[in-house]
């Protein structure tokens, strides 16, 4: 089937290039003409597993095209994909203005039925405003459909999660869609959830709130913990073989990050207000994340007396392993309060050194993880990248200054840590400490 891709970002491209390997034929539209002639050469703007092969692929076998021109996007395939940004701007609420373009677009040069599905994650009731905007500008009597079809995929397992959905979510109003998509979606193994528009709409929210939820509950529980002498670990496994919990994204750390939870969370609690439902819940669950990070601020500052003038290393810039993404990530605005007390910082990430220098070009960039500590007053890991988990710690002691380290992510090997006689402090759990 010949699909059209408007928007060639994470959500596009990967949209795009997983159809490509379904077997479908497909036109990924986007503006920005340098990224269409790098992606035309098989090169990916960013950090993704498995993206840049499977994109040479597709290039290769033809079954995906590029265009800088949404009408191409109209003309190419009766299924037309909106795969645009939708950032955040104050607290929550979404801009929209990408979308609407799209759609006025779109109504401009329908010509023939077309089924029009969203798949950027937007609001509910935004597929009543496409569908809106399309018959507004649409010209002469053409027929279309509007459908959301919310897509579930992590940064870093994108291609994964694309290919091996635990389910398909259609929000669409018509049989016509509904036959187009489940034609579109038959190669793939997984459930069909059909539903109404906002209904999907919703899931998405709803999953990411819920998800960023259940973190925020593990992040909360740290600090009993801390304050207990309990240990988060043994809480989070001991609550998690009860099914109805479950040990996914239960683990307590230094905050979630990234370009979608802290967007959707707060999205939902504005969708919720907008809609004159109180959402306190929601709130509360970006105001912990954020304090999260505050709490292991303060942790640093109090166990080193005076930040100004010492040299801290920073494993992991990243806002989580396997990506070069740093939107916010929580290293980033830890170096921001760091730098503003007076520290000097040498920081290491395995892909996302580039991303971070453009931000903070004054940093020392190490070489490797035992370069960053080498003469640091204290070692403080914020993303759990496999490098770090299996890190000769003899050596880091060996390199480093004072041996102590901050493990915003439970990952740094404790047992190993105490047998070196170093410090650990991690997150809702004792700290580790040389004999007296
Ligand atoms: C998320 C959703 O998982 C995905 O389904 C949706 O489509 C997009 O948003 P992503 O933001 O790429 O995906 O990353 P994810 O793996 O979900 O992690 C988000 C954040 O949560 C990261 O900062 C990660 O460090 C943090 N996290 C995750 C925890 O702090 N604890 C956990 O147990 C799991």
């Amino acid at each position: 089937m010949k699909i059209s891709v408007i928007g060639s970002g994470h959500v596009g491209l990967i949209t795009g290039v997983c159809f490509a390997e379904k077997g479908h034929e497909v036109l990924c539209v986007d503006h920005d003409r340098e990224k269409l002639a790098r992606l035309k050469k098989g090169e990916v703007p960013f950090y993704e597993p498995d993206l840049p092969e499977l994109l040479q692929k597709h290039v290769a076998s033809r079954r995906l095209v590029f265009s800088d021109r949404t009408e191409d996007a109209v003309e190419f395939g009766q299924a037309v994909f909106i795969c645009v940004g939708t950032p955040s701007t104050e607290r929550g609420k979404a801009d929209m203005s990408y979308v609407e373009k799209v759609a006025r677009t779109i109504a401009e040069n329908l010509k023939d039925y077309r089924l029009v599905i969203e798949k950027s994650t937007v609001p509910i009731k935004t597929g009543e405003r496409i569908r809106r905007t399309i018959s507004r500008y649409v010209r002469g009597d053409v027929h279309f459909d509007v459908a959301s079809n919310p897509e579930f995929l992590r940064e870093g397992s994108a291609i994964y999660d694309t290919l091996n959905p635990d389910r398909v979510v259609v929000g669409v109003d018509s049989a016509k869609g509904e036959s187009l998509l489940r034609e579109i979606y038959g190669g793939f193994n997984c459930p069909i959830v059909v539903t109404s528009v906002g209904s999907a709409e919703l899931i998405k929210h709803a999953s990411n709130s819920f998800l960023a939820l259940k973190i925020t509950y593990a992040n909360w529980l740290s600090r009993l913990c801390e304050a207990s002498g309990a240990d988060i670990e043994q809480v989070v496994h001991g609550m998690g073989l009860d099914k109805r919990i479950g040990h996914h994204f239960f683990g307590a750390g230094i905050g979630y990050g990234g370009s979608c939870f802290p967007k959707d969370v707060d999205a939902l609690a504005h969708i919720s207000e907008e809609l004159g439902v109180d959402a306190p819940m929601i709130r509360l669950i970006s105001d912990t994340n954020r304090s999260q990070l505050e709490r292991f601020y303060q942790r640093i500052e109090s166990e080193l007396w005076v930040l100004h003038d010492k040299t801290l290393a920073i494993w992991g810039l990243a806002f989580k392993p396997n990506t070069d993404d740093l939107r916010e990530a929580p290293a980033l605005r830890l170096i921001e309060k760091l730098k503003a007390a007076g520290a000097r910082l040498r920081v290491h990430d395995p892909v996302a050194m580039p991303n971070t220098r453009k931000l903070h070009p004054d940093l020392y960039y190490a070489k490797d993880p035992i370069d960053a500590a080498s003469g640091a007053d204290a070692l403080i890991v914020c993303t759990e990248w496999p490098q770090y988990k299996e890190a000769d710690l003899a050596k880091v002691k060996a390199s480093i200054r004072v041996p102590m380290i901050f493990d915003g992510r439970n990952c740094i090997d404790r047992k190993k840590a105490a047998e070196l006689g170093m410090t650990l402090f991690g997150i809702g759990k004792a700290p580790v400490k040389p004999a007296e």
